[in-house]
């Protein structure tokens, strides 16, 4: 095929971007989105400081100009993302007590799901609960701090409740090298949940690379989470200065692994990308193809 989602859909895997609804009005972009493009992640627009930005007022205009001209096309959408310590309004961060935190973040999950039920297909339930470095522990939020390691499972349980169509992912960065502290953490949380029943049914591995693109042992982490009976999938893909071989590796990494299920790259063009100066996306600036995308197009 001749387009990055129509290839992808050749082995039932989408390939999709993150969107910026204040770009819509962009005819390059949309002309770009809508000719490769099958799934859409809203950049910013699902994040709590933007959807509820003060307590129980709900502001869903930003993200539903995004999903519904996704739908409308017959575009997926991930959900991005529900629990999570940044971009995280202050009236949330200041709370102090449990009881209130976690009737607030089952209200959060509840009505935003509840709202996108039916037209979101995975959501990031939670997203960078995991600190760097080799802890191999939860970060410190104020998630963490009043409800402690259980608000993952409270929030994973929330979700389920309020949409069960709806596919649950733990979403992280730094976790793509199966050797590192922070790999490992997260991947005894996911055997833990299966074991105990949690519900939880894919992990995200957002893959923002330096120039060498994935490490050695990407696949091997995919294949690993794969079998613990999640699906997984590359869900913020950008690559300092874009090298083919990384962008090459980086989608061989999940065709090699039958449950990995789609790509994601985070942005269209270089100036569309939260790493602008390093030019990392598959599109220049002016919307050309980059060698890169060539080299993405044909590793799937
Ligand atoms: C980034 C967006 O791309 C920026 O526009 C915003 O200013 C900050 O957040 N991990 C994530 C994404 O899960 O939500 C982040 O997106 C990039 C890192």
């Amino acid at each position: 095929a001749s387009t990055l989602g129509a290839q992808a859909a050749q082995s039932g895997r989408y390939f999709g971007t993150a969107v910026a609804a204040g770009k819509l009005g962009d005819g390059t972009y949309t002309t770009i989105l809508d000719r490769e493009f099958n799934s859409v992640t809203p950049e910013n627009e699902m994040k709590w400081d933007t959807i509820e930005r003060s307590r129980g007022s709900f502001n869903f205009g930003p993200a539903d100009q995004i999903v519904n001209r996704a739908t409308a096309r017959g575009q997926r959408v991930r959900g991005h993302t529900l629990v999570w310590h940044s971009q995280l309004p202050s009236w949330v961060s200041s709370i102090t007590d449990a009881n209130t935190l976690r009737s607030v973040m089952n209200n959060h999950i509840t009505t935003v799901m509840n709202h996108y039920k039916g037209k979101v297909f995975a959501w990031d339930v939670v997203n960078e609960a995991f600190a760097d470095g080799g802890s191999g522990q939860h970060r410190p939020s104020v998630f963490q701090n009043l409800l402690g390691d259980g608000f993952i499972e409270e929030a994973f349980r929330s979700a389920r409740a309020a949409d069960a169509g709806a596919k649950l992912c733990y979403n992280d960065y730094n976790i793509e090298d199966w050797n590192a502290a922070k790999t490992q953490g997260v991947y005894r949380m996911v055997r833990d949940f299966k074991a105990r029943g949690v519900p939880i049914d894919c992990v995200g591995f957002q893959a923002h690379f330096g120039t060498g693109g994935p490490p050695a042992g990407f696949q091997t982490t995919l294949s690993n989470f794969a079998a613990l009976g999640v699906d997984v999938q590359i869900t913020e893909l950008d690559i300092a200065q874009a090298p083919t071989t990384a962008y090459t590796n980086s989608v061989r990494a999940c065709m090699n692994v039958a449950r990995c299920t789609g790509i994601t790259v985070w942005g269209i063009r270089d100036s569309d990308s939260w790493r602008a100066g390093e030019n990392p996306l598959l599109f220049d600036r002016n919307g050309a193809k980059k060698p890169a995308y060539n080299a993405a197009l044909t590793a799937m």
